[in-house]
């Protein structure tokens, strides 16, 4: 069912700051800012070879990323994403396993325009999963 590694997510406190940083003195392909107000976050996208490194910063009082920084003041690794075919199937198997799927259920709209789900770190080993329909 677990496709590719589509991209590792990182809260950061200034986005402009760490795209600097990543288009600098890493000589990485950064996007250009996106914001995403349905999930609380503006992002950028770090493009790798083999995969991206999705760059988040807290967007609205609501922020889930607002709340994580709180607890990581410096940043830190927020999500893993795979990619899968069939993101009902994968939710209703997961679902199935024991696993919990976070915000009732129903996909949303990710920074891709694909459908997303995100899975709870408690059972999966500490690290929020998140699901995208390729
Ligand atoms: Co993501």
């Amino acid at each position: 069912m677990i496709g590719r590694l589509n991209h590792v997510a990182i809260a950061v406190r200034d986005l402009a700051a760490a795209a600097t940083l990543y288009r600098g003195a890493l000589g990485a392909n950064v996007s250009a800012p996106l914001a995403l107000p349905e999930h609380g976050v503006t992002v950028v996208f770090v493009e790798l070879r083999n995969s991206k490194i999705e760059l988040l910063e807290p967007l609205g009082a609501d922020s889930p990323i607002a709340k994580f920084l709180e607890k990581n003041p410096d940043g830190g690794m927020h999500h893993i994403c795979y990619e899968v075919d069939d993101i009902l199937a994968a939710r209703d198997t997961l679902k199935t396993a024991g696993a919990r799927v976070l915000g009732g259920g129903e996909p949303k709209t990710g920074a891709h325009g694909k459908p997303v789900l995100f899975l709870h770190p408690k059972d999966f080993s500490g690290t929020l999963i998140e699901l995208e329909q390729v």
